[in-house]
């Protein structure tokens, strides 16, 4: 492991924050120092949030391919760097050193280049959780090719907007996936969405489970056919440190998703330090982080961060309840799993389903716990620690964002302070500061303000594709000289945060990131739908499900059949992942005078709270807002 980046003790942690904020530059260019460079940088940081312009390591080149794999070669040529959990548990699991994924990259990368693919080309992945999904990301970034993955989840019509956006020349997907007891076809999704893709070229197919898709003439070719005979060795493409190196499309409170910037060197940086100071791995620990690579947390903390540590990463193509609820436990037994990391939801629903899954599994080998994504209550928080740590596990909650890449705030390994349902210290080199509604920093402790960033670090998005307005209008107007992070959050008096959630309007479902204006459109191009408005609510399992209100030409005489139409419309725009639990029609949308949605009242209706509506006064037509509670779900 990166010795020098490892911070040991509480002591030191407060040190090195110190040191952190008195002089960043000479903070983070140490730690930098820990990297494979094909040239230094002349500056470390160069930046205003008024722009927004954020450099890092100006001047600096390398490959981020050579530092997640090359430079392990001599020490760690055959040490475990991927280990691959099927989902059938009765089928074979796979193991590659760090030679072998070099191999492998390698070759994969000379493919694309036979393909036309060169630096800068922007490369659409869509595959299942498999090793090809690493290997690909990799290969992209190993000739300057810039990936974006996306979600096996996601429909054809999200495929296309994003291929669209990023105008991508190549995708690579694969026949289907496997989840649980199911079996979702990847290829014919694929197919679909580039009916309305110009830009694409080449789609490159993984036999995954030899389904024999449809292969379209001259555009598309199999994997392994195009990797046989294929040279192992491919020189690393010099990218600067501030070149692209990949995008990911993530949900905000306007419009379509966006596409989220990060450059090759800060964010190298970063997410191999935050990994290993958050992780603390040993030489010789299994890591691993249930989270789909189609999100942030997989790029950062299944790829990235561990891979350019050396560490040893597992990788579970299936879910937590399958074939029974106790699998993720048994992997953990099979793998001797030390260091674990998944999402409060996957807790709450395992928890449902009683303790004697988790308690049939001994866990010894495990060192410590994470938890991801959404705040996590105090009772998910208690069961993690008790029945999965046995009280010996210290849990770390790490806050962060698709736009931060990587952790901002939470525990290092067992050195911080814990406290149930609050994410920790930031971690050195990360200056939080909480606003009131006035834009001012917030110093007393338990008072609730927006978290926002009042200095850069390196893993921080860049811009967002395409267009930076939007990047700056996004993050960086709402308060001037601040990054804002769209959340709420308290500090206590020790300086611990905790974070409340989202103050924009965006769901969070699962973990999972959606936009209320997002679904709304989606709802909207239903032909018999005039309006909608989502909102959020509270839910057991999933921390919150969606809401919505539609508004048709008139109330539909088979409520079923339109909410049947209505599902339909939300899952060929986005996919099921973004399904509304429940969907009220309604006559009306209780509007402000300029036409303004008021989702506060109707937050409280989903939440089943109208005891306190607020004012309605100010409405166009106070009366909707009865009619909305008399008939709400
Ligand atoms: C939003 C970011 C971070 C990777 C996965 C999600 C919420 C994330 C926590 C946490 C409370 C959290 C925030 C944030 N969130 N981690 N530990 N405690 N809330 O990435 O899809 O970009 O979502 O997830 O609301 O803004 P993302």
């Amino acid at each position: 492991m990166m010795k020098s980046l490892r911070i040991r003790s509480f002591e030191e942690y407060k040190e090195k924050y110190a040191l952190s904020v008195e002089n960043p530059e000479t903070f983070w260019g140490e730690i930098a120092e820990n990297f494979t460079w094909k040239e230094k940088w002349d500056q470390v940081l160069d930046w205003n949030f008024d722009e927004p312009k954020i450099n890092w390591f100006e001047g600096a080149k390398l490959n981020i391919t050579e530092n997640v794999l090359d430079r392990h070669l001599e020490k760690r040529g055959n040490k475990l760097a991927l280990i691959w959990e099927p989902n059938d548990p009765k089928q074979r699991f796979i193991r590659y050193t760090y030679r072998e994924l070099h191999e492998l990259v390698c070759q994969f990368a000379n493919v694309l280049k036979k393909k036309g693919v060169v630096k800068g080309d922007r490369v659409c992945i869509y595959l299942p959780m498999i090793p090809e999904l690493t290997i690909a990301m990799l290969a992209c970034a190993r000739i300057g090719a810039v990936h974006s993955v996306i979600f096996a989840g996601f429909s054809a019509n999200a495929i296309a907007d994003r291929v669209n956006d990023a105008q991508a020349k190549l995708v690579i997907t694969a026949d289907g996936l496997n989840r649980g007891a199911k079996q979702i076809p990847l290829k014919r999704v694929v197919d679909e969405a580039l009916e309305s893709c110009p830009s694409v070229k080449e789609v490159i197919v993984y036999d995954s489970l030899a389904w024999m898709p449809n292969m379209v003439a001259n555009r598309d070719s199999w994997w392994h056919e195009l990797v046989d005979n294929e040279s192992k060795v491919c020189e690393a493409e010099v990218m600067d440190a501030e070149d692209m190196l990949f995008i990911l499309y993530t949900s905000g409170s306007t419009g379509n998703p966006k596409g989220v910037v990060h450059t090759c060197g800060g964010y190298m940086v970063y997410t191999a330090y935050t990994f290993q100071n958050v992780y603390q791995c040993d030489e010789s620990d299994v890591y691993w982080s249930s989270a789909d690579i189609g999100w942030i947390t997989g790029h950062s903390y299944t790829v990235y961060g561990p891979l350019l540590t050396g560490a040893t990463v597992l990788m579970f193509e299936g879910v937590p309840t399958f074939p029974d609820p106790g699998r993720f436990w048994q992997v953990i037994d099979k793998h001797s799993v030390n260091q674990f990391l998944t999402a409060p939801t996957a807790l709450r629903s395992l928890m449902a389903h009683g303790e004697d899954h988790v308690l049939s599994y001994s866990l010894d080998s495990l060192k410590l716990l994470g938890t991801v994504g959404e705040p996590i209550n105090d009772e998910a928080w208690k069961w993690y620690h008790l029945h999965v740590g046995k009280e010996k596990c210290a849990i770390v909650d790490n806050w962060w964002q698709t736009e931060t890449g990587g952790i901002m705030i939470s525990g290092l390994g067992n050195i911080s302070p814990m406290k149930p349902t609050y994410a920790g210290f930031p971690l050195p080199g990360v200056q939080p500061v909480l606003l009131n509604q006035e834009g001012e920093e917030i110093q007393e402790a338990d008072v609730e303000g927006y978290l926002c960033m009042k200095f850069p670090w390196p893993g921080m998005l860049r811009t967002t594709y395409g267009d930076h307005e939007r990047c700056k209008a996004t993050y960086f107007s709402q308060y001037k000289g601040y990054y804002f992070s769209g959340d709420g959050a308290k500090r206590d008096k020790n300086g611990m945060y905790r974070i409340i959630g989202r103050i924009d309007d965006v769901i969070n479902v699962s973990g999972h990131r959606f936009g209320t204006a997002e679904i709304e459109n989606a709802i909207n191009t239903n032909s018999k739908v005039i309006e909608s408005a989502v909102v959020g609510f509270p839910h057991p399992v999933k921390g919150q499900s969606i809401y919505a209100f539609v508004v048709c030409e008139k109330l539909p005489e088979d409520p079923i059949q339109a909410r049947g139409a209505i599902v339909e419309s939300v899952v060929s725009q986005i996919g099921k992942i973004a399904l509304p639990e429940k969907i009220q029609f309604v006559t009306g949308l209780p509007k402000t005078r300029s036409g303004k949605i008021m989702r506060r009242i109707l937050r409280k209706i989903a939440e089943g709270d109208i005891s306190n509506l607020g004012d309605t006064s100010t409405l166009l037509d106070p009366l909707i807002v009865d009619e909305i509670v008399e008939s709400a779900l």
